[in-house]
C-alpha cells in the first residue's frame, strides 16, 4: 500500500509517532546524548596530536578556566584556533615564536607563564582535571542545570564575565552589534521551533565562526540542518555538546517544549 498522507488513518499514526517520539527524546530515551562529565571537566580537553610520538605528556586546556578571560574569538578568529580538538597544527617552535599559546599577551612569559622549564608540566601533565580546585573561584556566577552548570550567558548579561573580546583585531562594532533573533521551526509536526539568538553569540564569536562554512547567511537555508546532526557534533553541536551548555538543555534552545 502507497504511502498516503491524506488518509486519516495515517496521520493518526504518524501523529502518534511524533508525539510519542518526542516524548522518549525529551526523556533522553531515543537519541543518545554524550554521558556528561563532571561539570568541573566540561570542556577541558586534553591536545595530543604531536606529543604522543614525542615522549611527552600531552598538553591539558580548559576551556573554563580562559573563556572567564577571553571570549571565543579571540582564539577561535584572531589565533586561529580550530573548534575541534587535534586539528590545528601546534607546535612547541611556534608557541616560542609567538603564535598559538605563545601569542603575545598570553603564554608568553610575562601576561603568563611561558615556554620554559619549570613551566612545560603546567601544560604538559596529560591531566584533564589539572587545576579542578580553581573551579570554585566561578562559584559566584548564575548557576544552570547541565555542563560546567553555570549559565554562561547571564554572567555576561548581567557584566558577572566580563572577557576580553580582542587582543589586536577589533570586531567591527556595528557587524558585530547585529542580534536578529531567528525562529527555527522544526521540521517535525508537533515540535516547538528553536530559537536562535543571534545574542550572545556575536558578543562571543566572529560572525566568521559561524557564516558561511556552518550556516547559509539565510534563515532555513543551510543543508541537511536537523537536530540529529547537531547531536552528531554539526552545526548547532559544533559549539553545543562539549563547550557551550550541551544539548540535555532542550528547553533553552526550544523553550515551548514541556519538559
Ligand atoms: C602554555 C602551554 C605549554 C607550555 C608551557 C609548553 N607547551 Fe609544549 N606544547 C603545547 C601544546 C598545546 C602543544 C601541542 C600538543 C600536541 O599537539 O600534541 C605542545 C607541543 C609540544 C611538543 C611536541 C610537538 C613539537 O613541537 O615538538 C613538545 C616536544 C613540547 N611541546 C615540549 C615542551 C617543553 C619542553 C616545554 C617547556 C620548556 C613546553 N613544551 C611548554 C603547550 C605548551
Ligand atoms: C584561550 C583560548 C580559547 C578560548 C578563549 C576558547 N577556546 Fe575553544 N579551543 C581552544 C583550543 C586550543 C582548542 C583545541 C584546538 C586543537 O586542538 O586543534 C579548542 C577547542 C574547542 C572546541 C572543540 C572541543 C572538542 O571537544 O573537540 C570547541 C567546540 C571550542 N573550542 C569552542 C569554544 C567556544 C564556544 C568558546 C567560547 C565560549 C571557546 N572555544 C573559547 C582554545 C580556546
Ligand atoms: C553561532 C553561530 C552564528 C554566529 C556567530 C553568527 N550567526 Fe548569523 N546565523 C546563524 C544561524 C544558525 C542562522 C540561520 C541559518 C539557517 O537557518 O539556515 C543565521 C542567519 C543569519 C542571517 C540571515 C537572517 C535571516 O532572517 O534570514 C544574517 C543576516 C546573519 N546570520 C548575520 C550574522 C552576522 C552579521 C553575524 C556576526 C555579527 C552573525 N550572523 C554571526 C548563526 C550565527
Ligand atoms: C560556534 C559556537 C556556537 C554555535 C555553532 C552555536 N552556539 Fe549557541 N551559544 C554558544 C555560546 C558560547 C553561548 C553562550 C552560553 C554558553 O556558553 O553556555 C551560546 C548561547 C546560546 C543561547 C542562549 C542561551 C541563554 O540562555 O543565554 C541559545 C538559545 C543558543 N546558544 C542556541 C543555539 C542554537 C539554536 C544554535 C544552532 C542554530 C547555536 N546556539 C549554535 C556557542 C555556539
Ligand atoms: C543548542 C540548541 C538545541 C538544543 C539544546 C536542542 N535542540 Fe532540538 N533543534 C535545534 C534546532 C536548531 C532544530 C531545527 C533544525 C532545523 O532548522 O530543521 C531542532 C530540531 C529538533 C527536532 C525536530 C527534528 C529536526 O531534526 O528538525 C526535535 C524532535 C528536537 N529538536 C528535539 C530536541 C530535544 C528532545 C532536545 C533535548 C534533548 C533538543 N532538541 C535540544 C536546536 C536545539
Amino acid at each position: 500500500m502507497p504511502f498516503n498522507s491524506g488518509s486519516s488513518q495515517w496521520r493518526g499514526l504518524l501523529f502518534c509517532a511524533v508525539l510519542c517520539l518526542s516524548q522518549s527524546l525529551i526523556a533522553g530515551g531515543t537519541w543518545e546524548l554524550p554521558p556528561p562529565p563532571p561539570p568541573d571537566e566540561y570542556g577541558n580537553i586534553l591536545i595530543d596530536r604531536t606529543t604522543k610520538t614525542k615522549g611527552i605528556k600531552p598538553a591539558t586546556f580548559s576551556h573554563w578556566m580562559h573563556r572567564r578571560k577571553f571570549a571565543c574569538r579571540v582564539c577561535h578568529f584572531e589565533i586561529e584556533f580550530n573548534m575541534k580538538t587535534n586539528t590545528t597544527e601546534i607546535t612547541e617552535a611556534a608557541n616560542r615564536a609567538g603564535k598559538y599559546c605563545g601569542t603575545s599577551g598570553c603564554h608568553d612569559g610575562k601576561a603568563s607563564f611561558g615556554h620554559q622549564e619549570p613551566e612545560c608540566g603546567k601544560c604538559h601533565n596529560g591531566d584533564k582535571a589539572y587545576k579542578k580546585e580553581r573551579f570554585a573561584e566561578l562559584a559566584r556566577l548564575p548557576a544552570a542545570p547541565f555542563g560546567n552548570r553555570i549559565d554562561w550567558g547571564r554572567a555576561l548579561n548581567k557584566g558577572l564575565s566580563v572577557p576580553v573580546k580582542y587582543l589586536s583585531i577589533k570586531p567591527d562594532p556595528e557587524v558585530s552589534s547585529f542580534k536578529e533573533v531567528l525562529v527555527l521551526e522544526s521540521e517535525w509536526e508537533g515540535i516547538p521551533p528553536a530559537i536562535f539568538p543571534h545574542r550572545p553569540h556575536t558578543w562571543l564569536l566572529d560572525c566568521n565562526n559561524c557564516h558561511p562554512d556552518i550556516f547559509n547567511i539565510k534563515k532555513k537555508t543551510t543543508k541537511h540542518f536537523s537536530m540529529a546532526a547537531n547531536l552528531q557534533g554539526d552545526f548547532c553541536g559544533v559549539c553545543h555538546l562539549s563547550v557551550a551548555f550541551p544539548m540535555d538543555d532542550c528547553k533553552r534552545c526550544h523553550p515551548a517544549m514541556q519538559n
